[in-house]
């Protein structure tokens, strides 16, 4: 391993790596992690290793819907940008949205991104979330839009969104106001997901107080742990001064090169500190994903059979795997 590529002050060498768990929250900004779920799918000794270094369990083949509601809620939320939030909304929703969920994508960052990479045009959409948040009268309805995933819809966004963060400041119960305007969806969907923007501010606060659940998605490079102390610290004053049945749905680690011994690292670190939390899906580096956003639609249909697509379609069943039931 060479100096360079995980930093030898704040990580030693990985034979150093003392066996017993560390604390320190520089190398380690996590908390123990939590018991396994009772709900979450064994593994066995004889199973082959997954990529997280951990046997690979069998995930159970989701089972139909026959109605839809209610939507489990669940907030895409890392405060660095480029770890992948995005890339998941799209691809995670398309790939339930395959498996029979009706889903709503909720973009809530004002850059838009969920908006254009499912080939909107920022400066075209009428109504968006800016809209449903701050004006009395505009519904959910009036703002919702289909995308081209059958049983996919999408709350856009633009620019627009970022006075949001200001003027909620004046709102009474700021923090409950996408709660607000989401309670008409639902009882419709199976799904809500919502791109947090790469802050934790009031937006975001917003998003954790609406959901039911938090993915974490972290890029496999050593400096994406950091921070993420910062993150777990919000989710839990969330939990306790907002939204009791918040929970961490789960990490995925995103752009995973298994051919390179730091991408192995990281997520050897991050199953240390978060146990079975990681989810035993990664997301491998590939460009795909960017050609996929400028087509301006989900890898899932863009190249439906590639690698990439594969790993959302797993993660689907994962996270299916780990929600309480339907
Ligand atoms: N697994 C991946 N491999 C390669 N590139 C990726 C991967 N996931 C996302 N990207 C690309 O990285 C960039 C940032 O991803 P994005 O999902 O927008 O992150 P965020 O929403 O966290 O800012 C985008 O250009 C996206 O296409
Ligand atoms: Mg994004």
């Amino acid at each position: 391993m060479t100096d360079r590529s995980l930093g030898a002050a704040a990580m030693p060498p990985r034979t150093e790596i003392p066996s017993a768990p560390q604390t320190d929250a520089t190398t380690l900004p996590f908390e123990r992690p939590e018991p396994a779920r009772p709900s979450e799918p064994t593994a066995s000794a004889d199973r082959p290793l997954g990529p997280t270094g951990r046997p690979m369990p069998d995930l159970p083949e989701p089972t139909p819907v026959t109605e839809h509601g209610p939507a489990r809620v669940v907030a895409m939320c890392n405060q660095k940008g480029g770890v992948g939030k995005t890339t998941t909304t799209i691809n995670l929703g398309a790939s339930l949205a395959e498996l029979g969920r009706k889903v709503l994508l909720v973009d809530f960052d004002p850059q838009g991104s969920l908006s254009v990479g499912l080939g909107l045009n920022p400066h075209e959409i009428d109504l968006t979330v800016y809209n449903l948040l701050m004006q009395r009268d505009v519904t959910l309805d009036d703002v919702v839009v289909p995308t081209n995933v059958p049983g996919m819809d999408l709350l856009p966004s633009n620019i627009d969104l970022s006075a949001a963060e200001v003027q909620l400041v004046h709102e009474v119960a700021r923090e409950q106001t996408l709660q607000r305007v989401l309670a008409p969806a639902i009882e419709h969907y199976d799904v809500v997901l919502i791109d947090c923007q790469p802050s934790l501010g009031l937006l975001t606060v917003n998003a954790l107080t609406a959901s039911d659940g938090v993915i974490v998605p972290l890029e496999c490079e050593y400096f994406a742990l950091r921070g993420v102390a910062l993150l777990k610290t919000t989710i839990d004053k969330v939990r306790e001064r907002l939204n009791p049945k918040l929970e961490i749905d789960g990490v995925l680690g995103t752009m995973f090169d298994g051919r390179t011994l730091h991408s192995r690292e990281v997520m050897e670190r991050l199953v240390q500190a978060w146990g079975d939390t990681v989810f035993h899906t990664v997301i491998r580096r590939t460009v795909k994903f960017s050609d996929s956003t400028v087509a301006g639609e989900p890898i899932t249909s863009y190249a439906s059979s590639s690698a990439g697509a594969d790993s959302y379609r797993q993660l689907a069943q994962e996270v299916l795997a780990r929600w309480p039931a339907e």
